[in-house]
C-alpha cells in the first residue's frame, strides 16, 4: 500500500499521479489535500511519513510545488528516507542505495510525463541490500 500526501501546489500533479495509480491497479491510501485551497504542506508530510515509519504503508509519495517543504517535514519523522527527485536516474539510485521509503516531487518543477517516470522507477527499482548500503542507511539513524 502507498500513502499519497501533497499540498495545494502539488495537487495538480498528484491528480496525474493517482491516474496513473489507477490505471496500473497500484492501491494506495490518500492523505489529502483534496483541492488547490492553500493548506500548510507540513501536516501532509508527517501524516504520510506516520503511515509509512508506523508500517501502515509500504512506501509514500508526497507533492508540494517544489518537493522540498513537503520533503523536509517527512524527513524528519524517524525512519524515514524521502528523496526528493528531479530525474528518472535519481530515482533509481535513491532505491537501490538509500532504500528510500518516499518519493517527494515538486508540481511547479517537474512536468507529469517525466514525474510518471519517475514514480514508476521509485516504485519498480528494489533495494540493492548492498552491506555498504545497509550501513550507510544505518548510521543515518544513528
Ligand atoms: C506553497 O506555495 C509552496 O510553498 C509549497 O508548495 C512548497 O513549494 C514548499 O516547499
Amino acid at each position: 500500500m502507498l500513502a499519497l500526501g501533497c499540498d495545494h501546489g502539488g495537487y495538480p500533479l498528484m491528480k496525474e499521479v493517482i491516474k496513473y495509480l489507477d490505471d496500473n491497479k497500484i492501491e494506495y491510501k490518500n492523505f489529502g489535500t483534496f483541492s488547490e485551497e492553500s493548506v500548510d504542506y507540513p501536516a501532509y508530510g508527517k501524516a504520510v511519513a506516520h503511515a509509512v515509519a508506523d508500517g501502515e504503508c509500504e512506501k509514500g509519495i508526497l507533492i508540494c510545488g517544489t518537493g522540498i517543504g513537503i520533503s523536509i517535514a517527512a524527513n524528519k519523522v524517524k525512519g524515514i528516507r524521502a528523496a526528493l527527485c528531479g530525474d528518472v536516474f535519481s530515482a533509481k539510485a535513491t532505491r537501490e542505495h538509500n532504500n528510500a521509503n518516499i518519493l517527494a516531487m515538486g508540481a511547479r518543477v517537474t512536468g507529469p510525463g517525466l514525474a510518471l517516470e519517475i514514480v514508476k522507477a521509485f516504485l519498480e527499482t528494489p533495494f540493492s541490500n548492498d552491506e555498504r548500503h545497509i550501513r550507510r542507511i544505518n548510521q543515518i539513524e544513528d
